[in-house]
């Protein structure tokens, strides 16, 4: 498996999204993905789903230093001792042992950026996580972020897909060695598949649009993707993107629909974002 080295960590670049699996058939599911190669597993705590996250990598047999887990706190829980408090539940919800990866699910101005900092430092410090990232952090928050931190942030989770320019956070975070993670990674298909940018290139290389999506996202240095899906056929179909590679001409194409600019996670809550590039 490919993997890009951020600040100490070294990041899969192909991870399996849990959001919205639950159930015997989260952990059936994240057991198989494990199987047939995956090494790399997003969960939260705001998902619902870490215990059952946990008992699929348990049950998978891949030893658990071979696999990079991801876990998140949510908003409503970024005061010191909250913070840890929540931190601490998740890992033990898991039953792994440390994550390797432990984020800032979405920032809270109501909360002082340095007590949420520090929080996740004492959580590496603690021995909760191996390393400690932000995720939705735009530009500014992330350079807040990083000077605020002790440890180094090793990844910014973000939306990024062909429909959305997140060009700003990607230089932000290669220059700051991290690792850009990209959530929602295929759109939620969202007609992304039927653009003539993808299709044509699926065409072409005898691959899917979702396997073109994917390839696009981790052809560009520094960034992971971490798409979802709850069927094991797309599985193995995600993860089968490291045989082929897309052109200069129609990496420049699918990165041309960013002009769109579209984004599915924008709530109430979200952080002002970048201005597109
Ligand atoms: N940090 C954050 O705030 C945040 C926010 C959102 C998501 N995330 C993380 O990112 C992960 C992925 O994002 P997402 O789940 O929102 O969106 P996504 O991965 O872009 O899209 C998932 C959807 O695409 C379908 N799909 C998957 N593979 C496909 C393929 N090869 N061809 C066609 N359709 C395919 C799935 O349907 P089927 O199930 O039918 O295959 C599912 O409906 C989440 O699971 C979560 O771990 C993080």
């Amino acid at each position: 498996m490919h993997s890009i080295d951020a600040n100490g960590a070294r990041i899969p670049c192909l991870g399996m999204g849990t959001w919205t699996l639950s159930g015997e058939a989260c952990s059936d599911l994240v057991a198989h993905a494990l199987s047939i190669g995956y090494r790399h597993v997003d969960t939260a705590g705001g998902y619902r789903n870490e215990a059952e996250v946990g008992a699929g990598i348990r049950a998978s047999g891949v030893a658990r230093d071979e696999v990079f887990v991801t876990t998140k706190i949510w908003h409503t829980h970024l005061q010191y001792d909250d913070f840890l408090r929540t931190a601490e539940a998740s890992i033990e919800r898991l039953g792994i042992g440390p994550v390797d990866l432990l984020l800032i699910h979405w920032p809270n101005p109501a909360v002082p950026l340095a007590e949420t900092i520090a929080a996740l430092n004492a959580a590496r410090g603690n021995g909760l996580t191996r390393h400690i990232g932000v995720s939705n952090f735009p530009t500014g928050l992330l350079a807040q972020a990083r000077a605020l931190s002790a440890a180094p942030l090793v990844a910014d989770q973000v939306e990024h897909h062909p429909m959305l320019d997140q060009t700003k956070v990607l230089a932000a975070c290669r220059a700051a060695g991290m690792a850009m993670v990209s959530y929602c990674p295929l759109f939620r298909g969202g007609g992304l598949f039927e653009t003539p940018a993808v299709a044509d290139a699926a065409r072409r290389h005898g691959k899917t649009p979702g396997q073109v999506v994917l390839r696009w996202q981790v052809q560009q240095p520094g960034v992971a993707a971490i798409p979802r899906t709850s069927r094991k056929e797309r599985l193995a179909e995600n993860l089968d993107i490291f045989d082929f590679a897309l052109s200069e001409a129609e990496m420049a194409a699918i990165s041309a629909l960013q002009a769109a600019n579209r984004r599915l996670c924008d709530f109430a809550f979200s952080p002002e974002w970048d201005e597109p590039a």
